[in-house]
């Protein structure tokens, strides 16, 4: 990623935002082990159990999932090894990811306007969507769209402060150049919220497709070994259904044609698909 700031202040606040990121917490330590442990060849359900028993609200999660009406399995699950063998590793790896994130993506983000919830509410519905397109478009694994959608607005986490301290500044710039938010973030800071999303989610050791899905989910073309990943977050972040309200607050969300090149997507089937999925998200049939 090259980062070339304009002036001096520009280079400043560059830096302070990267020693804001040098500073996340990492992840927890029962999550690094459970997702090391997925990824490992020698972990067997049992030893995967045995780890997720030791994070209470990793467990829960697990357990809820198993118990899912929607996935119908019949008699309930109380036990995590048979929970763990009923969803399989990839579901597993998405459920502790999402825990992990679940945290920071919960608070208000007072820069960006976003109340307790918004992002939370944002980032499942994006997950959830580009797990449906990466399906329909017959990616080989949708789970990984499911996380990367999750975790593609991570970066506004560490940003926040300073869009609140720029906002009127950001705000006229996206407005003035009729940009979206991201590319003022990019003029004004150096930087977006996705690059820096791609930062955190590099320091959390987290697999190279989702550090580029995050960090190039506003500029998919950017994105060097799967585009594909980066350029499904970009068009589920501007099709997956939004509360009105936050939608105003968050401004109008961009559907750039690259993603569609990059998909070999022409538009009226990227329409079609839209339909369906909003239908499919909404319970619409
Ligand atoms: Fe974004
Ligand atoms: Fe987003």
């Amino acid at each position: 990623m090259t980062v070339q700031p304009a002036s001096p202040a520009v280079a400043r606040r560059l830096q302070l935002i990267l020693q804001s990121i040098d500073r996340i917490r990492p992840l927890s330590t029962s999550v690094t082990r459970v997702l090391n442990a997925l990824s490992s060849d020698t972990a067997g359900a049992g030893m995967i159990a045995e780890l997720l028993g030791l994070d209470p609200a990793l467990a829960a999660n697990v357990l809820q999932a198993a118990n899912s009406a929607y996935l119908g399995y019949g008699p309930t699950c109380t036990n995590l090894q048979e929970a763990v063998m009923r969803l399989g590793f990839a579901r597993i790896r998405t459920i502790t990811m999402g825990v992990a994130a679940s945290g920071s993506l919960n608070h208000s983000l007072p820069g960006y306007r976003l109340a307790t919830g918004d992002l939370w509410n944002h980032s499942v519905s994006v997950a959830m969507a580009a797990q449906w397109f990466a399906r329909s478009l017959g990616f080989n694994n949708p789970e990984d769209a499911y996380v990367a959608g999750l975790l593609h607005d991570i970066g506004k986490v560490v940003l926040d402060q300073f869009v609140m301290m720029d906002y009127n500044r950001l705000y006229e710039y996206a407005f003035n150049n009729r940009v979206s938010f991201s590319k003022a973030e990019t003029m004004v800071f150096s930087i977006d919220h996705g690059k820096v999303g791609g930062l955190m989610a590099k320091k959390w050791n987290f697999p190279m497709a989702l550090i580029e899905a995050i960090g190039g989910h506003h500029q998919p073309w950017m994105v060097e070994s799967q585009p594909r990943l980066a350029a499904v977050i970009h068009i589920a972040n501007a099709l997956a259904p939004m509360d009105p309200a936050m939608m105003n607050r968050l401004g109008p969300r961009e559907l750039l044609p690259e993603a569609l090149e990059i998909l070999n997507l022409p538009a009226e089937k990227l329409e079609r698909l839209r339909v369906s999925m909003v239908n499919f998200l909404t319970g619409g049939g």
